[in-house]
């Protein structure tokens, strides 16, 4: 299920989404299913891309549509973006909150 980019590019604003590079996404390219987010000093973040797609829409990382850029995160960006919603909920779901449950392996 592909959404609109631009739908709820307030939600990712409100949210505050920052660290992202020139560029866009569009329905078009979904870009890779599952994505290995390094981080540096802590075990690699496992992301279920696709799975994350059908749950909500692309701007809801992608702000405003611009590509990612996790080689530039950190602990307080990643946790922004991922760990944030993971314990608000979004439609009523949570995400995982331990360690593990992200940084696998
Ligand atoms: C939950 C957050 C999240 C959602 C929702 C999401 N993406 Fe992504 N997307 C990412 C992350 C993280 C990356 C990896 C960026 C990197 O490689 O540094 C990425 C990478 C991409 C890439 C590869 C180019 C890039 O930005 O590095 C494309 C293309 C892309 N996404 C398209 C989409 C589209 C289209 C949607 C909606 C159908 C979507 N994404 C939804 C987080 C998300
Ligand atoms: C706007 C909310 C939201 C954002 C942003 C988000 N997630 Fe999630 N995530 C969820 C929800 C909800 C689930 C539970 C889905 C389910 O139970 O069906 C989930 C599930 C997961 C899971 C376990 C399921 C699986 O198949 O792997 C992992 C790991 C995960 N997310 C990692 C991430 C990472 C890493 C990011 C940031 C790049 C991220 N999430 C961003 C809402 C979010
Ligand atoms: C929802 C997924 C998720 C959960 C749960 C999570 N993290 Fe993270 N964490 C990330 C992401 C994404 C990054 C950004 C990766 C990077 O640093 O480039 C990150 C980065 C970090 C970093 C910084 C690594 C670096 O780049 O130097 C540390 C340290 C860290 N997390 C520790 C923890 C600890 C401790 C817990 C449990 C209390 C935890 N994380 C739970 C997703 C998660």
């Amino acid at each position: 299920m592909k959404k609109t980019i631009l739908l709820s590019a307030a939600f990712a604003l409100a949210l505050g989404f920052g660290a992202y590079t020139t560029g866009v996404v569009n329905a078009a390219d979904s870009g890779p299913a599952e994505i290995t987010i390094k981080a540096d000093g802590k075990k690699p973040v496992k992301f279920a891309h696709k799975k994350h797609q059908d749950l909500m829409d692309c701007a809801t990382c992608h702000k405003d549509g611009a590509k990612l850029d996790t080689s530039a995160w950190d602990m307080k960006t990643g946790h922004a973006t991922c760990l944030d919603c993971h314990k608000k909920g979004h439609n009523g779901k949570n995400g995982p909150t331990k360690c593990n449950d992200c940084h696998t392996k």
